[in-house]
């Protein structure tokens, strides 16, 4: 559906993209997640044909949309990251507006708002005035903006930072359900666990590079002998410690706070061998903390820094 290939983009010195390049595929929640200043807004940009590559090509359904920027205009929805509302005016009456951008008119727009304020779960305050809304619900609302005139393609750009637990659970259910309708949809983000549960496709980037790209099992393929495994016993010394340090696959085992924390590459298997060594030593296990390598791992393991500051 959307090919963007070896994009480029600096502002003078800047350079906010570099060498960019991946495929959204029809039917894809694909995730764009990288930390601040990575690119994605400026990638997501290029792609709606509000800015000019450097360099680069995007190809929309096999066409260079900077020659015919129609056809992808006519099919995509954008869900801008800063908020892009009148205040003074209701939820219903912003509506109107984007809908008349968009060429909507008459009872054909009326009903396209009724359905969008179910859809964004603004019903009961639609005839509110925008500036009475939560931050959530004005979140909500850019959302229906950008669903008025029925896009194939939407590009939502971190639509859930800074608002509440119910408005961002809605939102994500919202994702989940305008993709089942059949919406191909990019999904950008700073938040791993909500790329982790959204999306099929994961972009990773970072300083304006793409460090890793694919499903979430073939990225976090690329970490996976850093299960973290963590075990208090009724007592732990370095005698249980060095067994553990026997075991196949266990590399750096430490005790830490009173307990012993080891990396290993199958979590699953090491386990069984961890509660073998300890009986063997006469230990009791308490805990046993077992973390599966995520997409923060990955990130840490690429760059050598954490995803969020
Ligand atoms: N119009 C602009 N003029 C100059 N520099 C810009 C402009 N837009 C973006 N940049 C710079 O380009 C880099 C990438 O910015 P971009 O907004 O694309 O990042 P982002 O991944 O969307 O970050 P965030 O998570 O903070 O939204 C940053 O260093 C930013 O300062
Ligand atoms: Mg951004």
């Amino acid at each position: 559906m959307l090919k963007i290939k070896n994009l480029y983009k600096n502002f003078g010195s800047i350079k906010a993209v570099e060498g960019v390049s991946f495929e959204v595929k029809k039917g894809d929640i694909y995730g764009l997640l990288g930390p601040n200043g990575a690119g994605k807004s400026t990638t997501i940009s290029i792609i709606s044909t509000l800015l000019q590559p450097t360099s680069g090509e995007v190809l929309y359904e096999g066409s260079n949309i900077f020659l015919d920027s129609k056809p992808i205009r006519r099919d995509l929805g954008i869900v801008p990251q800063d908020i892009a509302l009148y205040p003074t005016l209701t939820g219903y009456e912003n509506l109107l507006f984007w809908g008349n951008v968009y060429g909507l008119k008459g009872s054909q727009l009326k009903k396209r708002i009724s359905e969008i304020s179910d859809i964004v779960g603004l019903n009961e305050r639609i005839k509110d005035r925008v500036d009475k809304y939560s931050g959530g619900m004005k979140r909500r609302l850019n959302i229906g903006a950008a669903l008025l005139h029925m896009p194939k393609l939407l590009i939502m750009d971190e639509p859930t930072v800074g608002i509440d637990p119910q408005s961002r659970n809605h939102i994500l259910d919202t994702v989940l359900e305008l993709n089942k309708q059949g919406i191909t949809i990019i999904y950008t983000s700073h938040y791993m666990e909500e790329v982790e549960y959204l999306c099929n496709q994961i972009c990773i980037m970072d300083e304006g590079k793409v460090i890793a790209l694919g499903r979430k099992s073939e990225l976090v393929e690329l970490v996976k002998e850093k299960t973290q495994i963590s075990i208090r016993f009724d007592k732990t010394d370095v005698c249980v410690l060095n067994s553990l340090k026997e075991i196949r696959g266990v590399f750096d085992a430490n005790i830490v706070d009173e307990g012993i924390t080891l990396f290993g590459d199958n979590g699953d298997t090491l386990l069984a061998e961890i509660i073998a060594k300890a009986t063997e030593h006469g230990r009791r296990i308490e805990s046993i903390d077992v973390k599966k390598p995520n997409l923060e791992a990955v990130f840490l393991h690429l760059t050598g820094k954490a995803l969020r500051d």
